[in-house]
Order: C-alpha cells, then structure tokens, then sequence
C-alpha cells in the first residue's frame, strides 16, 4: 500500500489543533467539551474535543481546499476514483445528490424496483420520470434479488431517452451478481450508471469479496463508509469515475443538501475508514473469513432455520438465517435479542446478521445461546410464511401519477382493506431494509394489501405515518 495512505489529514489537524487547548469563542455551543453535564463528559469529551468547525486550518467541506481536500484525495487514489466526495449525510444524501445530478425535471431514468427509499425520494424531489424495473424472485434464497439484463435492455428500447440507470449493488444480503454487462449495455446507449453500493464500501479489498462497482465501470458510486467499514453512523461517500456526469453538479447538490456545518468527527471517521482498508492484509482477512466461518457453524445448530449458503460472487461477512417450519424472521430475531444477539435486520422469513471486519468470538457463551434458543423454539407460535413473490408483477413500470400531479392533488387516509385501486401518497415501507412494498404514486394491488397486512400482523416495523387507522391515499376516483 502506498505510504501516502497511511495519512489522515483530516483526524492528524484536529488532533493537532485540539493538543494546542485553544480557547473557543465559537460555535459549537459545547466549546470543545468545556460546557456540557459534568457527569456525561467522561463519555462525550474525547470526541468534543475534536468536534470542531471551519476554523483556521480546518477546510471547508462545500469549498474544500485543504485538509478535506487532502483526504478526499486519498480516498479516490485508494477506491480508484476519479473524484470523491465525504458524506455526512449517509448514503442516503449521496443518493439525492446523484439522482438530483443526473436528471432534470420530467427526465426519464431507469431505477431497479427494489432500491433503498432515498433511491425513490431522489426521484421525486427531482420531478423525474422513473421507469421501475423488476428484481428476479430467487426460490431457493425465498426473495428479490436482481432485474435480468433482458428486462433491462427492454427498458432501454422502450425508453431510449432515458438520462441514467440506477441499480443497487450489493442488495442488504450482501448478493452481489456482476453488474459490468448491464454497465456496458447502459453505456452503448449513453446512459450513465448510478450505483447505491451502500453496503459495499469493503469491495475495495478485493477478492473474496466481490467486484466494486467502480471496478465495473459505473459511472457514480455511493457507499456507507459506516456500515461495513469503522466509520461513524453517516459518514458515507460519493465517487465519481467519469465525466457522463458533471462532478460541478453533484458538488451542487451536496452543497445544497448537506449541513453547512458537517461534523468533523463524522469526516476524520472517512479519513480513518480509508485507512482501515488501505491497511487490512491478506493475513487478517483470512483469520476474518475463518470467524465467519465457525459463526456459520454454531448458527447452523439453531432449530428452525437454515444457514442459507453464499454464492461465489456474493459477500462472504453476511450471513443469513432462513427460517423453517412456520416461525417468522423477525420471532427468531427477538429470541436471538433476549440473548444479547443483536441482528442487523429481519423480514418475515429472514435474519441477517454481518460479521464485522475482525475476527469475532463465537464460542462458549454463543453456543449456549444457541441452546436455549433451541429451548423457547419448540413452544414457538407458528406463523403463515408470506408469500411476497408475486410483489412486482409488472417487468417495467411506471407511477400511476407524474411527481407534479401528485402535487396538485389533496389526500386522505383510508382503511388499508378499501385502498385496492387508488394511488399511494406515501410510500409503505418495512424498516429495515427500507425498500418500499408501495411507492408513492404507485396504484395499490390487492397483493399490496395483503402482504401489508401480513407484514403488520407478524410485528414488521413499518414507516408510514398512521398506518395503524389506515393508509394515504391520493383523493381521486380509483384509476382501474
Ligand atoms: C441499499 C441502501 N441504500 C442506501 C441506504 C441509506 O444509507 P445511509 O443509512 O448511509 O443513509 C441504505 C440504508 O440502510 C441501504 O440499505
């Protein structure tokens, strides 16, 4: 790895500045921990003393010239990007920012179906024109993974004005099946690829872990440096690798839709993520995969579920519990919590859990766990597992209303059982993984309604506000 990596100009000034025990008579309020609960700064002090601002040395992240510029560098020498952009925002901002960047008002653009709802807040807050594009069911894997290249380039001849294409790269379970000949086609037709690879950040490590985005060619990629690499919760970033779209539009954008005044915690954690990865040998990724591994092993003594298998191309630090016999994902996950196993997300048939990127022990106390767990689940209450295969009949896809009527028109609340035929106001959408089971604008199916329902009575948290009394709909005759 090269020598220059191993810097962190944005962490190496605040440490700096902070061991100078400068006077602040500037924002933050906090004045580098000095006025804050007396009993809550052993927790909060390290970190405030760093907590700085746009002070003298210290940059500026919407007009970086400095040490932001420095490590913004550093980062797209090491991810191999022609430009990167530190996120305090999450992905989330980053994929605002891309979307706002790549289409205009009305502009059609060609988004995978199942993508995160930043993805579809992106849309509408662009006034886009999106042609939804449907994921393959995988009957062995019980869910949706990728749209086909066939159903792609069939968006494409019907579509051939489309401005980008936006897919999501690995999907939550870490899937990750090549995306270069989608890139290629997308490319022959002067489209730019806009890739949500939120939780492939670690893909720049190389093999076993799958091929980055970048690698294949796509155009903007957007990571959470915070969920597979050690950055804090938000820290995320934005590379461009090519100039399809305009790296002064995104900077736009960010500038736009970022705070004014970033954390400076959150931008030294990128610096420190970078590192992280620069620095990772061959020799601790293996005694990682070698965790995982045994983690695998002492799950697969769970009663009730399967550890599912990971592909060859897929990433090897998820792990995914299949459940069997009528128990739903999120009753195993909420055993798995008594036991202090905190998972990253359940769905109705499924547990993921990600293995971080240092080996784990997994040995005596989890083993125990496991057995007790055994225990509870032979009184376990059985569920219906929900069928959600049929959840995206249509191959391509439009919004039942544009961005701009959907302004126009008032709404009102329903009964979930009445809303068959009418349009959604707000999308529905189980948290996680985010991807919603309705879309703003989208007509509700009777399929809709049922998994829905399903989804609720089997305790799914879902985002849509009162969707206890019912659902948001577009106030207007049902559009059959
Ligand atoms: C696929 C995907 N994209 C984007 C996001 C948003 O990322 P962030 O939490 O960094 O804003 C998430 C969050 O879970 C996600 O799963």
């Amino acid at each position: 790895m090269e020598k220059k990596q191993y810097h962190m100009p944005i962490l190496e000034q605040l440490l700096k500045y902070s061991n100078k025990h400068p006077v602040s008579f500037h924002v933050p309020g906090h004045k580098n921990g000095v006025v804050f609960p007396e009993y809550l700064k052993k927790f909060f002090n390290p970190l405030l003393k760093i907590d700085l601002t746009e002070l003298t040395g210290l940059d500026d992240l919407h007009a970086p010239k400095g040490i932001i510029r420095e490590a913004e560098q550093l980062a797209s020498e090491y991810f191999h990007a022609l430009q990167t952009f530190f996120l305090v925002g999450g992905s989330t901002v980053g994929n605002l920012a891309m979307i706002l960047a790549a289409c205009s008002r009305g502009d059609k653009i060609i988004v995978q179906r199942n993508c995160h709802k930043s993805v579809m807040n992106g849309l509408e807050l662009a006034g886009a024109q999106p042609i939804f594009i449907a994921p393959n069911y995988d009957e062995l894997y019980q869910r949706h993974t990728y749209p086909s290249l066939e159903i792609l380039k069939q968006a494409i001849d019907e579509h051939p004005e489309a401005k980008a294409i936006v897919l999501t790269y690995p999907d939550y379970f870490g899937r990750a099946s090549s995306l270069r000949q989608m890139i290629e086609l997308a490319h022959q037709h002067q489209m730019a690829v806009l890739v949500d690879e939120a939780h492939g950040v670690h893909f720049s490590l190389g093999a076993p872990f799958p091929e980055s985005a970048l690698a294949q060619g796509a155009d903007i990629v957007v990571q959470s440096a915070h969920k597979m690499a050690p950055a804090m919760t938000m820290a995320s970033y934005l590379h461009v690798n090519s100039d399809r779209i305009k790296k002064e539009r995104i900077a736009h954008f960010l500038q736009m839709l970022q705070s004014s005044s970033p954390s400076y915690p959150l931008l030294a954690s990128l610096d420190v993520a970078r590192y992280f990865l620069a620095h990772l040998t061959s020799e601790q990724i293996e005694l990682i995969l070698t965790s995982v591994d045994k983690l695998r092993e002492t799950l697969s003594e769970l009663a009730a579920c399967t550890v599912l298998p990971v592909l060859d191309q897929d990433d090897p630090t998820k792990i995914t519990l299949q459940t069997e016999n009528g128990i739903s994902g999120f009753a195993l996950a909420e055993l798995l919590e008594q036991e202090g196993i905190y998972p990253e997300l359940a769905t109705h048939n499924q547990v993921l859990l990600i293995h971080g990127l240092a080996p784990m022990d997994v040995t005596t106390n989890f083993k125990k766990s496991v057995k007790r767990i055994n225990e509870k689940l032979k009184n376990s209450q059985n569920h219906d597992i929900i069928d959600v295969s049929n959840l995206f009949p249509k191959r391509i896809q439009s919004l039942a209303l544009s961005y701009e009527e959907m302004i126009q028109l008032p709404t009102k609340e329903i009964r979930l059982e009445e809303a068959v035929g009418f349009v959604a106001a707000e999308a529905i959408i189980p948290y996680p993984p985010g991807i919603p089971v309705v879309l703003k604008g989208e007509k509700i199916t009777h399929e809709h309604v049922h998994v829905v329902k399903e989804f609720l009575e089997q305790g799914a948290k879902i985002q849509h506000q009162h969707i206890e009394q019912g659902i948001n709909v577009f106030f207007h005759d049902r559009i059959f």
